[in-house]
């Protein structure tokens, strides 16, 4: 099978990853693609967010299936026009899209599907965000209404910190206040082809900069999977998973279909586990990364025949993909001063060393190689990986591997998967 894969980040190096450990293999090609990618597969310089130029490049090489891997192509349309034009394609229309691109549109669709959520109210001024910081009281919860890369979200317990974050974001659209949930996230994916949906095995992310969750919020600084302590509050990770397809994924995947708008890829459900039940706190449109990379190399099942089912409608044949009894971690390395504006072009080294720990591999993000050197292009840099028989094993397998990158300035979190080691 011919597979284009649109992107450039870990998310795609996993994705691409796990395509390459098929048998038999299929024929990958990735735009644009980063250092660690080209190192394995042919990257093409294309703008993955130019509809014309994608599904012409795409027509023109006879590819099967285009796999998008960042939400950027989807709101750009690019799906809308390599299924225009009869290519089968893993990630939705620019309108189902909106799952993601828009938290107003996402909310909507949750309350005419019944899908638990919380409370939110949607300002456009800031006296509106003031009322309704007010009526949900603190710790404060105030979201960008549009795309924000991971940023658009503030949670704070500063009522001042939470109204400047507010005004900054009015400036660019609406925000959505919202009521603070507390309790474990998780993290779980499903392919959707529009009206069928199989899960894959849930992870947990990371969010913040810092250890012990400190610092802002970024794209995701590290994950694991499986959930060892979904077993005990669910009694197993298959029961947790059936629950979230009732209640969460079945629903809304019914409801944009109904609505005219049906959602081909992957469903990405962001939970929040309260006393009181899940809670959804936002859907993506697209895989999630980090978790990506833990969730992929624990998988069994070949990604490319699930991948093509899904954008071409035969989900419902399938039985659920299976998953491998290991586990996997992922800390993320990355550049000084990410998230907020990230120190670049700087040299990585010691990925060869890395390399040599058992179960280890690297996912490139923001790399390049620059006169045979390999250097760093943005904020997440890349993720090391490990996949172990224990959480124990496989954060020392991580920890150890990164400790032989280098790279100037750079951070990573020192506890992911701590908790459940
Ligand atoms: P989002 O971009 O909506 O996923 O939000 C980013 C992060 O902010 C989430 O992963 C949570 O850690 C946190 N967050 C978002 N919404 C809430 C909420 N209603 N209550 C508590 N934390 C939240
Ligand atoms: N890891 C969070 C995300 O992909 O949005």
């Amino acid at each position: 099978m011919k597979i284009l894969v649109l992107g450039s980040g870990a998310r795609e190096h996993a994705i691409i990853t796990a395509l390459l450990r098929e048998e038999p293999r299929p024929s990958v090609t990735c735009a644009p693609g980063n250092a660690g990618i080209a190192a394995e597969v042919a990257v093409v310089a294309l703008d993955p967010n130019d509809p014309v130029a994608v599904t012409d490049y795409a027509v023109l090489h006879s590819i099967e299936l285009v796999v998008i891997g960042p939400e950027a192509p989807l709101v750009a349309g690019v799906a809308d026009a390599l299924r225009a034009r009869g290519i089968a394609v893993f990630g939705p229309d620019r309108a189902a899209a909106a799952l993601e691109g828009s938290k107003t549109f996402a909310k909507r669709i949750m309350d005419a599907a019944g899908v638990p959520t919380g409370r939110a109210v949607r300002a456009g001024t800031l006296a509106e965000a003031e009322a309704a910081l007010d009526e949900f009281g603190a710790p404060y919860v105030v979201k960008a209404d549009g795309l924000a890369a991971g940023k658009g979200v503030l949670v704070t317990p500063d009522r001042p910190a939470a109204l400047a974050h507010a005004t900054y974001w009015l400036e660019h659209g609406s925000v959505l206040i919202e009521e603070f949930l507390d309790g474990q996230e998780i993290s779980l994916f499903l392919l959707s082809d529009g009206q069928n949906v199989l899960p894959l095995s849930p992870a947990q992310d990371y969010k913040r900069a810092l250890d012990h969750d400190a610092g802002p919020n970024t794209g995701g600084m590290g994950a694991y999977s499986p959930l060892p302590w979904l077993d005990e509050k669910f009694g197993s990770e298959n029961k947790f998973i059936d629950e979230i397809i009732e209640t969460v994924a079945l629903p809304t995947v019914r409801q944009l279909a109904a609505e005219g708008t049906p959602f081909v890829g992957l469903l990405y459900c962001g939970l929040i586990l309260t006393d009181a039940g899940i809670r959804v706190i936002e859907f993506n449109a697209r895989f999630g990364d980090p978790e990506t990379q833990v969730v992929l190399p624990r998988l069994v099942t070949p990604l490319s025949g699930l991948l093509l089912a899904a954008a071409t409608g035969t989900l419902g044949a399938l039985p659920r993909p299976e998953f491998s009894a290991e586990v996997a971690v992922t800390v993320v390395l990355a550049s000084e001063n990410y998230p907020d504006t990230p120190l670049i072009g700087r040299e990585i080294s010691g990925l060869t060393a890395a390399l040599t720990v058992d179960g280890v591999t690297i996912a490139h993000a923001a790399t390049r190689v620059v006169d045979g050197a390999l250097v760093s292009t943005g904020g997440r840099v890349l993720s090391v990986v490990a996949v172990g028989e224990s959480f124990a094993h496989a954060r020392a397998r991580a920890y150890e591997a990164m400790g032989h990158v280098s790279l100037a300035g750079a951070h990573f979190r020192t506890d992911i998967a701590a908790r459940v080691a």
